[in-house]
């Protein structure tokens, strides 16, 4: 039998409109109630906010002056460019894109109270302004020193390497605040898949590129790339890294490993450049 909580989180929402995308909900997101269970759900893909109609979005559009997220512009590279948003500030748009993508992020709870967090926004800059690729949210205090609280790259986005730029970003502002950073546990299954991607490209590649008399240890390796030691020790253990040499442990590259990231690095064609990103920690 179904617990009423259960019931209440069947998927209600079709299909979301933002700009020229289209594409499925895929769980339960507390929208109001008049507009869920619409065929589709018109959202403004600068602000937010969502309409029953087409015509209704249309009329907005003429209102809406929005053409990039409502915060400050810290990096910009290419046609990528970051925002970050502040909860506190922008409680109206923060709320709009939590509702949003909560229908994308089944395990996570949905704050209402947005004010604790700040959210790191993506986005693709063209002739008409800022499209919202994916970002992530993260609290201003975390006593868990989590670096990321909800991570998504909108599926319209998804498999285009978005999810670890979003990523890398995420551990370059880490780095600047000098500390070691993870994502808020649970991950969802899709978050686990990108996270593992990005901690062995990281480490490998780190490892392929230090000198051939360095010897790097689990810490050298968490330091550099702001990835804590817990992440690094699993990510070494599921690549079968370690091998025992004379009473030690020692990280050694396989040729199977070196291989996959060959082929990664290949088809690698968005990365951050740390020097474009104008940032100081928040005090
Ligand atoms: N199947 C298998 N592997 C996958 C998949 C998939 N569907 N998606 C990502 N991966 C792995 C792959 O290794 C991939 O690299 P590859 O494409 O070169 O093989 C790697 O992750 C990175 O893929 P990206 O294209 O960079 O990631 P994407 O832009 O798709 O974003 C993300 C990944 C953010 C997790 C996205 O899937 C998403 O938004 N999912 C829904 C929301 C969600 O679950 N968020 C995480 C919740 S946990 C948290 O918030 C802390
Ligand atoms: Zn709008």
């Amino acid at each position: 039998t179904q617990s009423i909580s259960e019931i209440a989180r069947v998927k209600n929402l079709n299909r979301l409109q933002m700009g020229k995308h289209a594409v499925d909900a895929w769980y339960f997101s507390p929208y109001p109630k008049e507009y869920a269970h619409l065929p589709i759900l018109y959202i403004c893909e600068f602000c937010l906010s969502f309409f029953p109609s087409n015509f209704m979005l249309g009329r907005h559009r003429k209102r809406c002056n929005l053409l990039y997220p409502p915060g400050n512009e810290i990096y910009r590279h290419e046609d990528i460019s970051f925002f970050e948003v502040d909860g506190r500030k922008q409680v109206a748009w923060c709320r709009n894109l939590s509702l949003l993508s909560k229908c994308f992020l089944d395990h996570k709870t949905l704050y209402y109270d947005v004010t604790p967090f700040l959210y790191y926004v993506m986005t693709q800059r063209d002739s008409a302004g800022c499209h919202i690729i994916g970002y992530f949210s993260k609290e201003k205090e975390s006593a868990e020193n989590y670096n990321v609280a909800c991570i998504l790259t909108l599926p319209q986005y998804q498999r285009h390497g978005f999810g670890r730029v979003l990523i890398e970003f995420s551990y370059e502002l880490t780095k600047k605040e000098g500390k070691l950073g993870s994502p808020e546990k649970p991950l969802s299954d899709l978050g686990l898949l990108g996270y593992r991607a990005y901690w062995q490209e990281k480490i490998i590649d780190l490892l392929v590129n230090a000198d051939d008399q360095e010897e790097l240890s689990i810490d050298d390796i968490a330091q550099r790339t702001a990835i804590t030691h817990a992440d690094v020790l699993n990510t070494c253990t599921m690549l079968q890294l370690f091998k025992h040499h004379k009473g030690s442990h020692l990280i050694c590259l396989n040729k199977a490993v070196l291989e996959k990231h060959e082929r990664t690095l290949a088809k690698r064609k968005r990365r951050i450049n740390p020097e474009k990103l104008i940032w100081k920690p928040p005090v």
